[in-house]
């Protein structure tokens, strides 16, 4: 069975919870390999609201394993409380469901912190992030003087580490005006403890994936964030400290990229963004309204209003070009029912300059307005299509010429939150391995 790659082709929120759950039905193991408790997604199960944010959703799939891969930050805390969570609602019986790195990079209290004190410093150029330490953690990782999963499981080595981390975050802390009242004592013994609690799922997670593709196990790699959003090909500086392309799927694993037989994107029928950075396509007056209030654009993690903007294919297009998309998964057109008209942005002008490939340069892209083909919109309800050509005719015009523009076919529209409210074009998992 091949493995599939699910990447987020916008500014992240795209809706990939959803097909996640959809193809975790196909999947043996759902693997994260970037990202951490940034992101989230809220799941209803026999009615009941679980919101992981660590743990793929795999997790309420009995006999589906969930790999938390060394690309990934873990903040210990979240996962021992997503863990307990689990448990006390009948979940993960097994533990031999759950398998975390033990080379993925620990968020220790000060990298949340570090995040928020130097955002407040930076006034109206702060990035917005979500304020979980994730940027901070990265930097460590990348300065080679992170703590990882294997250090909460060696006490001499933890204490070490602590002891010399938090000195120095304490010295930042004081010099941006914060104050840390940690001790440092509480703070080592709380990190053993949640050692404990994470030791039994703890193993060297690319041999673990390395014997479930040997096995035949077929394997899904969920992308957090999304492409816009990639700290190498996104809006930088506005962009999270990973990268969210669908190449991080093998570095973040520890498999080899020939393993990554299937990369599919997902994109809103409309787009959204949050936090700061450049958005030529957002809406800033009544349009964009409508589309937060009936998408309930509202972040899952943060709770902020999300920006909102018509569909943007040299977003898009871009997103094709960096993952290497085979195809393209369409979220929430059923939003855009009763819109009398709909655009897209074809183009960018900046000045007197036209652009139709995204510019690299930010100072560029800020400056740069969306130029929209408008086509018609429609008035049908979707929730009830099941098929393509049930969908209304303008809306089958407008998404034939989104994927014409974009360059990728459309292999799943999405029309209503419920796993059935979907169109399946394509099953990714129905193609032969590389
Ligand atoms: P960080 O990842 O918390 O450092 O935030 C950096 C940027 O990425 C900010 O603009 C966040 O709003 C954005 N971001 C991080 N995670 C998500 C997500 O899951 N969805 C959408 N935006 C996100």
């Amino acid at each position: 069975m091949p493995n599939v790659v699910v990447i987020g082709a916008q500014w992240g929120d795209e809706g990939k919870g959803k097909f996640v759950d959809l193809l975790t039905q196909q999947a043996d193991v759902v693997v994260r390999f970037q990202g951490g408790n940034n992101a989230g997604h809220t799941v209803v199960v026999g009615g009941e609201k679980t919101v992981l944010h660590l743990i793929p959703s795999g997790i309420l799939h009995p006999g589906k394993a969930c790999v938390i891969g060394n690309g990934v930050v873990v903040d210990p805390e979240v996962l021992a409380d997503e863990i307990a969570e689990l448990k006390a609602r009948g979940f993960l019986k097994d533990d031999e469901q759950l398998v975390l790195s033990l080379d993925a990079h620990v968020i220790m209290p000060w990298h949340k912190a570090l995040d928020i004190a130097r955002e407040n410093r930076m006034g109206a150029g702060k990035i917005g992030t979500t304020g979980r330490g994730i940027g901070p953690t990265y930097e460590d990782k990348v300065a080679r003087r992170g703590l990882r999963i294997r250090d909460l499981l060696d006490e001499a080595r933890l204490a070490r580490k602590v002891k010399e981390r938090l000195a120095s975050a304490r010295e930042e802390l004081a010099r941006l005006g914060a104050s840390f009242d940690v001790e440092e004592a509480a703070l080592l013994k709380k990190h053993i403890d949640l050692g404990r609690t994470l030791a039994p799922y703890a193993k060297d997670a690319s041999l673990w994936l390395h014997r479930a593709i040997k096995s035949g196990k077929s394997l899904l790699f969920e992308g957090a964030q999304g492409t816009l959003l990639d700290v190498d090909h996104g809006t930088y500086p506005f962009v999270t400290s990973s990268n969210t392309v669908a190449g991080n799927a093998a570095c973040g694993s520890g498999v080899g990229p020939t393993a990554l037989d299937r990369i599919i994107g997902i994109s809103k029928a409309y787009s959204t963004r949050v936090g700061s950075g450049p958005y030529p396509s957002e809406l800033m007056e009544a349009t964009g309204d409508r589309l937060r209030q009936v998408g309930g654009e509202y972040g899952a993690t943060t709770g902020r209003p999300r920006r909102t903007g018509w569909i943007d294919v040299l977003a898009l297009r871009y997103a094709v070009r960096v993952n290497g998309l085979d195809g393209l998964a369409i979220t929430k057109l059923d939003v855009l029912t009763g819109f009398p008209e709909i655009k897209i942005a074809i183009g960018y002008k900046c000045g007197e300059r036209n652009f139709d490939e995204m510019p690299s340069d930010l100072e560029t892209l800020e400056r740069c307005e969306a130029v929209y083909e408008t086509l018609p919109g429609w008035t049908e309800k979707l929730e009830g299509v099941r098929r393509w050509d049930e969908l209304p005719k303008a809306a089958r015009t407008y998404l034939e010429r989104v994927a014409q523009l974009a360059g990728v076919k459309i292999v799943a529209v999405s029309v209503g939150a419920d796993r059935g409210e979907t169109i399946v074009l394509e099953n990714p998992f129905q193609v032969p391995r590389r």
